[in-house]
């Protein structure tokens, strides 16, 4: 019997694999076989990962990388990606804001520009140009704020609007180098970028606002980052084969079950 989802042989780069997400995703893509290249600002949060991974006998490798940044993109692509191909890029990394058009700064909306857009566009840049002669799958981390208004969402709905379309863009145009891109549209899930949240607008009150964000979910709770890791682990597999420019919601019911 042959084994599903597997990635035997197969390199991942997962961005942002330092934490919450994307350390999930790491950890899914290198349970199922794959190499897990993790690129992150967070260097020991990157290793930490690395480290679990190894000692759960998963092959893995942590680089730092701000993904804001060109040069370094395509520098440290074009170091990890001496004598190997490239099957497998995670875009996951990703920053948050609160603010709505009034009360979103030029500073801020640039900050989130550079990481959640052009962060994306760079390391799709990079990844296409070495998946191009040999194939492969792209999933990008969207968000279900690119499909519904959040309040207090301005620039970070945006960005993830646009990560939206560019996946339906890159899976267009990259069909002839059999490259499949698609992308997930998580609610609200309990990582260390929703603990940053709370404690920073929410102080001495966090376990409330966690109860009342738990709840928007119809189905009761926040998501949990294994539950995105295998999304994207079936969606990166031979299994998935007949999926490109899709997008997936991850959300409890959140877009299509809240009236
Ligand atoms: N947690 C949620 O509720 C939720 C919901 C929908 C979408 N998302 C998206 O999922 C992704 C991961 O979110 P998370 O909750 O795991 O976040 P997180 O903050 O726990 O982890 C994000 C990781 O990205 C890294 N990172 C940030 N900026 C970077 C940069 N410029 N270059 C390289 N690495 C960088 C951080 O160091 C961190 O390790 C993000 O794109 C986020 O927008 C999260």
């Amino acid at each position: 019997m042959s084994k599903k989802f597997d990635l035997t042989d197969k390199t991942a780069i997962i961005t942002g694999g330092g934490s919450g997400i994307g350390r999930a995703i790491a950890m899914a893509l290198a349970d199922s076989g794959a190499t897990s290249i993790i690129l992150d600002l967070n260097l020991d949060g990157a290793i930490a990962v690395v480290e679990e991974i190894q000692a759960a006998g998963g092959k893995a490798e942590a680089h730092s990388c701000n993904v804001a940044d060109h040069e370094e993109v395509q520098r440290v692509f074009g170091d990890i990606l001496k004598g190997r191909s490239l099957d497998i890029l995670i875009n996951n990394a990703g920053i948050a804001h609160v603010g709505n058009i009034l009360t979103t700064s030029v500073e801020d909306f640039d900050r989130i520009y550079s990481v959640n857009i052009k962060g994306v566009f760079n390391t799709l840049k990079a990844g296409v140009e070495a998946m191009k002669n040999s194939g492969g799958s792209i999933v990008n981390l969207s968000s279900v704020a690119a499909h519904v208004g959040i309040s207090d969402r301005f620039a970070y709905s945006t960005s993830k609007g646009a990560v939206h379309a560019m996946t339906l863009s890159v899976a267009k145009d990259c069909l002839s180098y059999g490259i499949r891109c698609n992308s997930i549209s998580p609610g609200r899930v309990h990582t260390p970028f929703v603990d940053g949240f709370l404690a920073k607008n929410y102080p001495g009150n966090e376990k409330e606002m966690f109860e009342t964000l738990s709840k928007t979910q119809p189905i009761g709770r926040m998501g949990k980052p294994d539950e995105m890791g295998s999304l994207v682990l079936y969606l990166c597999s031979e299994e998935a084969s007949f999926i490109t420019g899709s997008d997936f919601k991850i959300d409890g019911g959140f877009v299509t079950l809240n009236t």
